[in-house]
């Protein structure tokens, strides 16, 4: 049985991964320097995961006789993730990225705790699959992090 509380959710979730895409996206289009390489290969593999989960909830809406939304009902959250000034600061995109994965992690975790609770165990398993991408993508950025201590 679905709810109001799972449809809600599977579109913020859908709306937070293209947002997190078209970041990705940018980031790894315009950091400079000899640390950026890593990250940025690595942003653009995750630009292509990201879109796959936006892929996956707009499918499950679907399923569910409700519709992934368009481009009007979108808000900008991620203020961290913006490109930096000093495109050399990879750090702070490290930071946002980490900060992105959290907040990704938090929206999974109730989608699948809220899918259990309504006895959906296909929303469940949507959401487990894309939080196991998000917690192996906060773990290597948590790994590129540890090259930028704190100054
Ligand atoms: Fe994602
Ligand atoms: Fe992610």
């Amino acid at each position: 049985m679905t709810t109001d509380e799972i449809t809600d959710l599977l579109t913020e979730a859908y709306l937070d991964e293209l947002e997190t895409v078209m970041n990705y996206l940018t980031n790894a289009i315009v950091l400079d320097g000899i640390h950026a390489e890593e990250v940025k290969e690595s942003l653009e593999a995750d630009v292509q995961e990201e879109l796959e989960h936006a892929r996956m909830l707009g499918e499950r809406l679907k399923q569910l006789d409700e519709a992934p939304p368009g481009s009007e009902a979108f808000e900008a959250n991620q203020s961290s993730l913006q490109p930096p000034e000093d495109t050399t600061d990879v750090r702070s995109v490290i930071d946002g990225v980490l900060e992105a994965e959290d907040d990704a992690i938090e929206t999974y975790r109730s989608l699948a705790a809220a899918a259990d609770d309504a006895n959906d165990p296909v929303t469940e398993d949507v959401a487990v699959s894309i939080l196991a991408d998000e917690e192996a993508h906060h773990t290597e950025f948590r790994g590129f992090r540890k090259e930028f201590p704190m100054d």
